[in-house]
């Protein structure tokens, strides 16, 4: 049975950078106070990077998609799997990951969306190693891409100063080295409401409440029990230590969660890749973007063991290790 390696990874972000104070700012005109004071204490996060209106998830998918086949030396020819994990479609149907298909300017693979929203890029990847090591596929495409400024309510200064958008890629590939060590994914459904748009179109018209709603204290509890628990798993899984974990690529929300699960872990925070001081939170594509950033900076080398963890509306987590 083969194995399944990352072989490359791409990031695209859009180029318009919000800081805090220009949020802060722009809200302001809307009778919303926020301060960019309130946001770096509570989340860490400093700035986002915000599509122009009219851009679409699978344009920033294709380009992240481009740099991670670029990175890896193969072709889009090449590839014989697309898997897109996000939540904000260009349409209900078809799929982004046909439409990213077809900016390749390629056709014949296989190719579906994943939607577990933050945990996305995690399922997404580990549904690629499963078919790569049941021999169905050779080169995957698995892609997280978001523009969830589309879905935010401006007017909620407790959700619309977290999330960015953007899009982050990699290519896994057949290999007889083992890449993908070990994988844990799990969801619990009754906590659907703490983190929701629990809107639809129906009959041609929006029903529900089309807008992102997050109890975020109960998101913050579970995001670190369960992110804990699922890094514990894993290594067990795979015969490791934590304490053996080079890097640690979790899903970037905040970053005091971060720092609540290295601390449970015993983890130094100096093993964590951060990049939402810099991206906020950008769902699916958190995980591949801080991938890619710490990849092309040469932190993460080959020979490294690398934790990767989503978290997210589901509720769902997963963790999933990887020999680079
Ligand atoms: N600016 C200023 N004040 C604010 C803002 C803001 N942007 N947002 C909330 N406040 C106010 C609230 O109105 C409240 O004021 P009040 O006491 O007068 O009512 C006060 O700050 C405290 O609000 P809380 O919601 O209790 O603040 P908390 O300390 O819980 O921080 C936060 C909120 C940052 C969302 C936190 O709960 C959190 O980090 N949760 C984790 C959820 C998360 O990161 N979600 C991201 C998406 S989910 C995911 O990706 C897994």
């Amino acid at each position: 049975m083969p194995y399944a390696r990352i072989t490359g990874t791409g990031g695209f972000l859009p180029q318009r950078i919000v800081s805090n104070d220009d949020l802060a700012a722009d809200l302001a005109t809307r009778g919303v106070e926020t301060s960019d004071a309130w946001i770096v204490e509570r989340t860490g996060i400093r700035q986002r990077h915000i599509a122009e209106p009219g851009t679409k998830t699978s344009d920033l998918a294709t380009r992240a998609a481009r740099a991670a086949l670029e990175s890896a030396g193969v072709t889009a020819e090449a590839i014989d799997l697309i898997i897109v994990a996000t939540s904000t479609p260009d349409f209900i149907f078809p799929s982004t990951a046909c439409l990213v298909q077809a900016n390749l300017g390629v056709g014949g693979a296989a190719a579906f969306d994943v939607q577990a929203v933050c945990s996305g890029f995690v399922y997404a990847l580990a549904t690629a190693d499963a078919f790569i090591r049941a021999g169905r596929a050779h080169h995957a495409l698995v892609i997280g891409a978001e523009v969830f400024s589309g879905i935010l309510d401006w007017n909620d200064r407790r959700t619309c100063v977290l999330f960015g958008d953007g899009a982050g890629a990699v290519v896994l590939s057949a290999s007889d080295e083992p890449g993908i060590l070990a994988v844990r994914l799990n969801a619990d459904g009754t906590q659907h409401h703490i983190l929701c748009a629990a809107g639809n179109v129906v009959g041609g018209q929006v029903t529900g409440d089309p807008f992102l709603r997050m109890d975020g204290q109960a998101v913050f509890k579970l995001a670190v029990n369960s992110l804990t628990r699922s890094a514990r798993e894993v290594c067990a899984d795979a015969g490791i230590p934590v304490s053996s974990i080079d890097w640690m690529v979790p899903h970037q929300a905040n970053i005091r969660i971060l720092n609540f699960i290295s601390r449970k872990l015993a983890l130094p925070e100096e093993k964590l890749i951060v990049t939402l001081d810099r991206h906020a939170n950008t769902s699916a594509a958190s995980v591949p973007l801080a991938l890619d950033v710490a990849w092309r900076d040469g932190r993460i080398r080959p020979g490294q063991t690398v934790l990767l963890q989503g978290v997210g509306g589901g509720f769902t987590w997963g963790s999933i290790l990887v020999k680079i």
